[in-house]
């Protein structure tokens, strides 16, 4: 008997924020992917998992090297997802669980494709999960967009001259992986005039999350990958 691949969004981090079916999945789960070498940021959606899952669970290391190289980057897919693939062979239940939704900049959309290319004839389902920039603007009670407005969703380690465009094109932008540039960001919404315009958020949903809206607050500030900032221009 054939098994099947589960792609799993566990949301942003609160135990409570996931659906009733990736509950369900995990708890019948044979195996769960744990991804290597980025180990503090995709363990994180383990350990908000881990209370559900069977106890004698297996688990697959699969490795992501922190590579630029395109090439590196496939064959680390390829090989993840052949050691899925023959799980799924075996007729294990294997899941992958990613921090919010797993078609969301996510390392599981390459898996995906991988067996989508190789392996068609296994079962695959992705299980949806909610976004860390829902989570946010929740907690916030803050809209994302309301009636005409625009938005742009953008990992924040482009360019900072793609950014201002970005930021002039569109009513709202949601940038993601903000951290390391923040010192950047922070000087070049001031520069356009946003500075009132805009909100951190730090670890959102998790006990010690944080959010700032006055970005002076955050001078000498070290805020987590975990974090994103939501700029309103209207707002
Ligand atoms: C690799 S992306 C994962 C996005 C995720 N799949 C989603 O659906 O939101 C990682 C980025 O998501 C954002 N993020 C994830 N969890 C977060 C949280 N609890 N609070 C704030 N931002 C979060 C941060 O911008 C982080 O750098």
């Amino acid at each position: 008997m054939t098994g099947k691949f589960y792609g799993i969004g566990v949301g942003p981090g609160n135990p409570e924020l996931i659906t009733i079916k990736a509950f369900r999945i995990l708890q019948e789960t044979d195996v769960i992917c744990v991804p290597k070498s980025y180990a503090d940021r995709d363990s994180l959606a383990l350990l908000v998992v881990k209370g559900f899952l069977k106890e004698d669970i297996k688990t697959l290391e699969l490795s992501f090297p922190m590579s630029k190289d395109r090439k590196v980057l496939e064959e680390s897919w390829a090989a993840a997802g052949e050691s899925v693939a023959a799980l799924v062979r075996e007729g294990k239940m294997v899941s992958f669980v990613t921090i919010g939704d797993p078609l969301f900049y996510s390392t599981y959309g390459y898996l995906l494709a991988h067996l989508k290319n190789n392996h068609p004839e296994l079962p695959v389902e992705t299980v949806p999960g909610i976004t860390a920039m829902a989570a946010c603007s929740s907690l916030l009670q803050q809209p994302l967009v309301e009636g005409d407005e625009t938005l742009a969703v953008v990992p924040a380690a482009y360019g900072i001259e793609t950014l201002r465009d970005i930021l002039e094109k569109f009513d709202n932008v949601v940038m993601m992986k903000v951290n390391r540039r923040l010192p950047e960001v922070v000087k070049l919404l001031k520069d356009m005039g946003l500075g009132n315009n805009a909100v951190l958020y730090n670890r959102c949903g998790y006990p010690d999350g944080f959010y700032v809206t006055d970005l002076d607050e955050l001078d000498g500030v070290t805020v987590d990958y975990m974090s994103l900032l939501i700029v309103r221009k209207r707002g």
